[in-house]
């Protein structure tokens, strides 16, 4: 593998040759995706991230001796003359299709193991474990880098459009003090201030601000978050945002720009065109009709409230719950007398798992209603049911009878289990829509106080302030949700620049005024110095790409992304240090049996 200089460095990618190249001589740098063996000739397919190109070796030329050695993966410099495919030979699925490479020189740059998987386009996809150990050779398939590359194009045109509205790319520090974001902090021991940590920015929230007071005025940033909270599909520990900030605007402003960057990216990357403005919801009617803060409005199956009807019913565990205070809500499922009992139990399981005690069901038939619950009702409770859910012979009718909010929750994740099950949501389909009006708090049964329900320096709205001691729970927040499917795609608020109003808030949440100084005591500082009025919003990146490619996970849109537990298969993070490394910082560990893994074990060698 001599290194000859210059003769062997590419002069076109394995994605570039057309008929027009026909009679040149060319050459090409790449890896070996497949070789075949034809009537004497060997056919290799050459690949890099541009495409493949298909190269035919005539033995009689001998090659240096080298086409015996050639092995799949194995990188190569191939020289030679660009000629039409014979007719009939052409493949229109390959940009490259009409062509070939007739070899005069191969040079192999470098040879290689026996792939742990096939890289080639195969039917079977390999197991994720594997594809992570071993994630540099899964970008190198098709699929995960068709991801990475339409990932840097939607980072490219987010760059374009901002850079367009005047907004300055500023970096905040990832060694940094707690942000209050609502989840757990990943915390860094400080070597030169003992016993102190660092925690890893959950968002650059709180430097977004004083980027404002500073006079920044159109702020953003593609940066990375960490947050050690529990994952799910569309969860990573640590993930990126698209995260903005603006001074003297409203919500209007924030919610026009974000319309207009999202069409951008849908138009250019889709051929998508979205209907702007995209449509706005309350947080109260997304709760009552959909059961959820982010709804998802691609089909119907609306929730009803019935409580007035099945409350006056004589089946117990209605009218208990309406007298209780509670209510009672249900989805009318068109022509879901025909499910059977099985999927009647599906959905009461995940029911009972979001907190419902029960689902109870009647089907309409032809005969009359059915069901456990039917011969409670009596022909009146029954009638003034049918009407309050508009629903008619062949319906299916499912009730949860408990407080708001669990009815609310529980009702529409059944709804989520039969959108899909049902089939009822459309391919295809991009529903944007913004949740507005949400509580400033919510009351935290466990703890006994209330909690901010975005983050603590969310404004409430002008006109409630007037409750903030009084009906902390009443008081409405200058907060929207961008929701795209039905999951929240980005969140954001307008933002508190009043010190008082500030300390008001911090105190509606039980925060003292020494524990409110003692962590935002800069931010208290900074409010007091002619800070503008201000608000931002921060969109997930990674959520974003997955949604707009509509891959199923978010791992398929991140480089070198995390197992479910948080983990990094391929460098075996989080990993164990030394004793030195612990002395140093004067750390001991102290795991108790059942909590120690087994990178635990290996710190304390
Ligand atoms: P929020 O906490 O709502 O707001 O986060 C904004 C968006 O980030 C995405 N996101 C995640 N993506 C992947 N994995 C995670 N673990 C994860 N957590 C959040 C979501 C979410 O909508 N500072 C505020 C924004 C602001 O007020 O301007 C914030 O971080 O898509
Ligand atoms: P039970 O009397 O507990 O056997 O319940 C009779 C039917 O009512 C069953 O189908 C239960 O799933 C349903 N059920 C029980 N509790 C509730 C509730 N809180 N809301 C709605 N349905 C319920």
């Amino acid at each position: 593998m001599s290194n000859k200089g210059d003769s062997n460095k590419r002069t076109h990618t394995c994605g570039q040759a057309r008929l027009g190249d026909v009679d040149e001589t060319i050459t090409l740098n790449g890896w070996i995706e497949s070789i075949r063996d034809h009537g004497g000739l060997t056919f290799i397919d050459l690949r890099d991230r541009y495409g493949l190109t298909q190269v035919v070796l005539d033995p009689e030329l001998g090659y240096g001796g080298v086409l015996d050695q050639l092995r799949v993966e194995f990188v190569l410099a191939v020289t030679g003359t660009v000629r039409a495919r014979p007719e009939g030979m052409r493949n229109p699925k390959l940009d490259t299709g009409d062509v070939e490479l007739a070899a005069t020189g191969v040079e192999i740059l470098n040879p290689s193991e026996v792939p742990p998987f096939e890289i080639a386009e195969s039917k079977e996809e390999p197991g994720e474990d594997i594809r992570l150990k071993y994630r540099y050779l899964d970008l190198r398939r098709r699929r995960i880098q068709k991801n990475m590359i339409f990932r840097s194009r939607v980072t490219r045109i987010i760059r374009e459009v901002l850079e367009e509205h005047d907004f300055l790319d500023l970096e905040t520090p990832f060694l940094t003090r707690s942000t209050p974001e609502g989840a757990r902090d990943f915390l860094v021991p400080s070597r030169v201030h003992t016993g102190r940590f660092y925690a890893l920015p959950q968002s650059p929230q709180l430097f977004k601000q004083l980027f404002m007071i500073a006079g920044f005025d159109r702020y953003y940033q593609i940066v990375r978050c960490m947050r050690d909270e529990d994952l799910r599909a569309d969860r990573q520990p640590e993930f990126t945002q698209l995260d903005m900030e603006l001074a003297f605007v409203d919500e209007d402003d924030i919610r026009e720009l974000i319309d207009r960057l999202l069409s951008r990216l849908f138009e250019e990357l889709l051929g998508v065109k979205i209907e702007l403005p995209i449509q706005q919801m309350e947080y109260q009617e997304a709760m009552a009709r959909y059961g959820s803060d982010r709804p998802d409005t691609r089909f119907e199956l609306f929730i009803h409230d019935v409580s007035e009807e099945a409350g006056s019913t004589d089946f117990q565990v209605f009218s208990k719950a309406v007298e209780s205070g509670g209510v009672v809500r249900g989805i009318c499922v068109p022509g879901g007398a025909s499910l059977s009992r099985k999927d009647i139990d599906g959905c009461e399981s995940v029911a009972k798992s979001f907190g419902a005690r029960g689902l109870a069901w009647m089907k309409l038939e032809a005969e009359g209603a059915k069901g456990p619950i039917a011969k409670f009702l009596g022909e009146e409770g029954e009638t003034a049911l049918r009407k309050a859910f508009g629903a008619g012979e062949g319906d299916l009718l499912l009730m949860v009878a408990d407080k708001e909010s669990v009815a609310a929750t529980s009702l529409g994740e059944v709804r989520l289990h039969l959108g899909e099950k049902l089939e009822l949501i459309p391919e295809g389909r991009y529903d944007l829509l913004w949740v507005t009006d949400f509580p400033l708090l919510d009351w935290n049964e466990d703890e006994g106080r209330y909690h901010a329900c975005h983050h603590p320096f969310t404004s409430p709205r002008e006109e409630d302030l007037e409750l903030l001691e009084e009906k902390p729970g009443e008081v409405k927040a200058r907060a929207y949700d961008i929701i795209l499917n039905g999951i929240e795609l980005g969140g954001g608020s307008i933002r508190i620049h009043s010190e008082d109003v500030q300390s008001r808030v911090f105190t509606a949440i039980d925060m003292s005024e020494e524990e409110a100084r003692e962590k935002f005591g800069f931010l208290l500082d900074a409010l007091s110095f002619g800070a503008p009025p201000h608000g931002g919003i921060a969109l997930g990146l990674d959520r974003l790409v997955m949604l707009l490619l509509g891959v199923p996970s978010i791992r398929d849109v991140i480089p070198f992304p995390k197992t479910a537990k948080g983990g990094c298969v391929m460098t075996e993070a989080p990993g164990g240090v030394s004793r030195e490394q612990l002395e140093e910082l004067f750390l001991e560990l102290n795991i108790p049996e059942e909590s120690s893994d087994e990178s635990s074990e290996e710190s304390t060698e």
